[in-house]
């Protein structure tokens, strides 16, 4: 639950908000109890996890300011809501949705693994990135994505493509710390030269990206 409260945190007021692979719908709750958006779309693949998040918002969708809809992501979700949420899944995933929607209007994107392919996409389908950092909520780091299809272009460098535009100072240089020392521990186990040069060199770009000699 930790991880949903400071998930919502980067949740902005807006008119019409989407929660796409809602699940349990909380995100929607928070927007909804919190008078953050007028009306909000809940939305997921799987029926199952959809009637979970309609149990939760019964109220809301009672009150018509709450609809719910089964689909592939945004697929069924017509006239791009102001704020949606994509949280949870894969950056595969997230990257699969996108690239068979649009770039909503504004974004807060999620993605529990490849958290640079998501990056990657977004900058070569022409979304402006306004806030790409990372959280901390029981014993696990989340990257958060947010940003918009207002086509203003970010400029990335290779170090802030994989780890993301947060503070070296604050969770993220937590965050590397950690990833240094699961990948010094690593080298002490029996690795192929090719794995172990692998693992060196990552060593390296992360000591590199810590110490300022990159940026
Ligand atoms: C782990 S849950 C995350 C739920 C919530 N967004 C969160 O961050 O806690 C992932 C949810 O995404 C749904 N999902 C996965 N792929 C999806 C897709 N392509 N379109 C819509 N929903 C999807 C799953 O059914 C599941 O309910």
């Amino acid at each position: 639950m930790d991880r949903i409260k400071k998930l919502c945190g980067y949740l902005s007021p807006c008119k019409t908000f989407a929660d796409v692979g809602c699940d349990h719908g909380y995100c929607t709750r928070y927007m909804l109890k919190n008078n953050l958006c007028e009306k909000a779309i809940i939305s997921d693949v799987s029926d199952k996890c959809l009637n979970k998040a309609e149990l939760l918002l019964n109220k809301y969708v009672r009150a018509g300011k709450c609809t719910s809809v089964c689909c592939y992501g945004l697929d069924k979700i017509e006239n791009s809501p102001d704020l949606v949420l994509i949280a949870g899944m894969g950056g595969e995933e997230i990257i699969s949705i996108l690239r068979k929607a649009y770039i909503p209007k504004k974004f807060v994107l999620q993605p529990m693994r490849n958290v640079r392919g998501v990056r990657e996409f977004l900058l070569e389908h022409g979304a402006e990135i306004t806030r790409d950092d990372v959280f901390f909520s029981v014993g696990k780091y989340y990257f958060v994505i947010c940003g918009n299809a207002s086509g203003n272009k970010n400029t990335y460098t290779p170090a802030r493509l994989e780890f993301g535009n947060g503070d070296l100072g604050g969770v993220l240089g937590d965050y590397l710390k950690e990833e240094l020392k699961k990948k010094r521990d690593y080298l002490s186990r029996n690795l192929s030269d090719e794995h172990r040069a692998e693992i060196t060199e990552s060593i390296k770009f992360i000591e590199e990206f810590i110490n300022g000699e990159i940026n």
